[in-house]
């Protein structure tokens, strides 16, 4: 059956539908998938059976295009000699899930484990897109460890208003804050909304969605190229007919996630991720696949590997452009090709491709400099996270890539304190109680205040909310002032160029320092030292402790309670914490 003359191999699939030791169950097992047209001699004949784990559909419109794709992909799973098998995931849309999509991925995760374990799958193609999709899918990857290949959906075409590139999610922050400076009104505001999600696809910035598939593709886990191509675009529907016959090669070679899912990798795709300016979600996301992959990647890795690589790549948030501009300047192999000439990446690794990640980018530098800069002459210099820690957190990240101007001149350039401000804290329980409150002028809050926003994170949510990016009182944004520094026990959207203090960990919601700070307390951040510290007293801090953890919101469904009391820190990567030593369960695939 194999090229290359090899014996075939006998795949696990065989033992629901060829097992002669049990030919009362194999008919049981081949009678269903008859109704539909399949003959017992296909399900027979030694072929693997190819999963597809199909993320779109009409709740998760991000997604949707696989729908589409998901017919080549068939195409060439059949003509590279698989059979084909298309399955739901569980939908995850970031932009519409309530209380918050983080909540889902551990459930798609969950999901797509039990249904890679227990039915005759021999190999799977992930449809990956928006942003929760991409790290829930190689989770359960490297948990049932069967050969598997990332397709991403790919992003919209570029959004254009006005003669201007308008990017999803970057555009709604920049247009809530043109609302509050009244520039616009809020008919204007829908159309810029629109504008920027011209088509089928993810974001088209280089916010989460675009980031974890970049990410995918950097730790070698889709075809060379494959992150970067507009949904639209032929490519795309070349590319998943090419992941169809890779994923059939795959089966045979038994290519399984865990070849390529590698400390060195991780520790690739966090190089990556400075290089791109990435999301700054990519930070519990690559810790949770790591940690399913069972490599070891430690919180601080993310300064020791990444902080010093400069930002290559001129998109949004962090620069101009968007997708469709990336994707004709070479997409994440133009990016990778710099860093692997600066000898940045461990590029001697196993790809999908079945060739190293090093002959994956031979001949790929970039044709575009104004989207793809060289290492040498970067867009900017240190644009990794800096992680953060002190006595309201042990672990926080900054993105230090989006850091505009005025705030650098305003809280990082004073001299004599360069790099080190104080501000007095304005501390919010919720969202709600930010959005509530934030124009009250009784807060005081000017240019020397810090909006802080706590029960935000995985236990206090539940899930984790895309909030600490919180935005100055109209009055200050009317007087210029677009951005004041923000920290909290949240994320924050991908696509934000918020300089935020965020995913601090431990969360108030379970005894973290920020539980105990007060509106009015002075928080000092000294980026020098990595440090963020209230300027309070340990006496003070055991006092205040005295009144207990603060309660959260009761769950309201029973996924939320489980949810919570399995979930670990953003630090370590919001994991369900039992599910982590899981690894490799299709080898004990029990026949009952
Ligand atoms: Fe789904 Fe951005 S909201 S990709
Ligand atoms: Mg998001």
């Amino acid at each position: 059956m194999t090229d290359n003359n090899k014996p075939a191999r006998r795949f696990r699939s065989q033992d629901w539908f060829d097992n002669p030791d049990h030919i009362d169950m194999t008919a049981l097992y081949l009678e269903r998938f008859m109704n539909y047209g399949i003959t017992p001699e296909e399900l027979r004949s030694g072929r693997p059976i190819i999963g597809i784990a199909q993320s779109g559909s009409d709740i998760s419109p991000c997604n949707r295009i696989h729908l589409e794709l998901a017919k080549r992909v068939r195409d060439g799973i059949r003509d590279a000699g698989g059979i084909a098998m298309e399955f739901p995931l569980h939908p995850v849309f970031e932009n519409c899930r309530r209380p918050t999509a983080a909540i889902d991925r551990n459930l798609a995760y969950m999901g797509l484990v039990e249904i890679l374990h227990g039915y005759p799958i021999d190999a799977v193609v992930l449809t990956t897109g928006c942003d929760k999709t991409t790290p829930a899918q190689l989770m359960a990857a490297a948990t049932v460890d069967i050969p598997a290949i990332v397709l991403s959906g790919g992003p919209m075409l570029d959004g254009w208003m006005d003669g201007e590139l308008v990017g999803s999610g970057a555009a709604i922050w920049k247009g809530r804050k043109q609302l509050a400076a009244g520039q616009i009104d809020n008919e204007k505001f829908l159309q810029i909304a629109a504008a920027s999600a011209p088509s089928a696809g993810h974001c088209n910035t280089m916010g989460t969605a675009s980031t974890m598939n970049a990410l995918a593709e950097a730790l070698g886990m889709s075809l060379t190229g494959c992150s970067a191509i507009p949904a639209p675009y032929r490519e795309r529907g070349q590319m998943a007919y090419e992941t169809g016959k890779r994923i059939v090669a795959m089966a045979h070679e038994d290519l399984r996630p865990s070849k390529m899912l590698t400390r060195d990798a991780f520790l690739d795709a966090i190089v990556v991720n400075a290089a791109i300016g990435g999301s700054t979600n990519a930070q519990p996301h690559i810790m949770a696949m790591a940690r399913h992959a069972g490599a070891e990647l430690h919180p601080d890795d993310w300064m020791a590997y990444g902080h010093d690589v400069p930002l290559l790549l001129n998109m949004q948030p962090s620069g101009k452009f968007l997708g469709e501009r990336f994707h004709r300047a070479g997409g994440v192999p133009a990016i990778m090709w710099e860093l692997e000439q600066a000898g940045k990446l461990r590029s001697n690794r196993p790809t999908v491709t079945g060739r190293t990640m090093a002959e994956n980018l031979s001949g790929r530098e970039t044709n575009d400099r104004e989207v793809v800069y060289p290492y040498a002459a970067p867009l900017r210099e240190h644009a990794g996270f800096m992680v953060l820690k002190g006595n309201l957190f042990d672990f926080a990240i900054m993105k230090t890539s989006v850091i505009s101007e005025q705030f650098r001149s305003r809280y990082l350039s004073r001299p004599g304190h360069e790099n080190v401000f104080e501000c007095r804290a304005v501390v919010f329980e919720s969202s709600d109680d930010y959005h509530q409150r934030i124009n009250d002028p009784e807060l005081g809050i000017d240019e020397n205040s810090i909006l802080v926003i706590r029960g935000a994170g995985p236990v206090g949510w539940p899930g984790s909310a895309e909030v600490v990016n919180m935005q100055p009182p109209d009055a200050l944004i009317k007087r210029g002032v677009m951005n004041l520094p923000t920290l909290g026990d949240g994320r924050q959207s991908g696509t934000s160029d918020s300089p935020s203090i965020l995913n601090a960990s431990p969360e108030s919601a379970v005894g973290g320092g920020l539980a105990w700070l007060r509106t009015g307390d002075i928080v000092r951040v000294d980026l020098n030292q990595g440090s963020c510290n209230v300027l309070v007293s340990d006496e003070e801090l055991a006092e205040r402790k005295k009144a207990g953890v603060p309660a959260v919101p009761p769950s309201q469904t029973p996924w939320q309670e489980l949810y919570r009391a399995t979930v670990g820190q953003l630090a370590s990567g919001a994991c369900m914490e039992l599910a982590v030593p899981y690894r490799g369960v299709a080898e004990n695939m029990a026949r009952h």
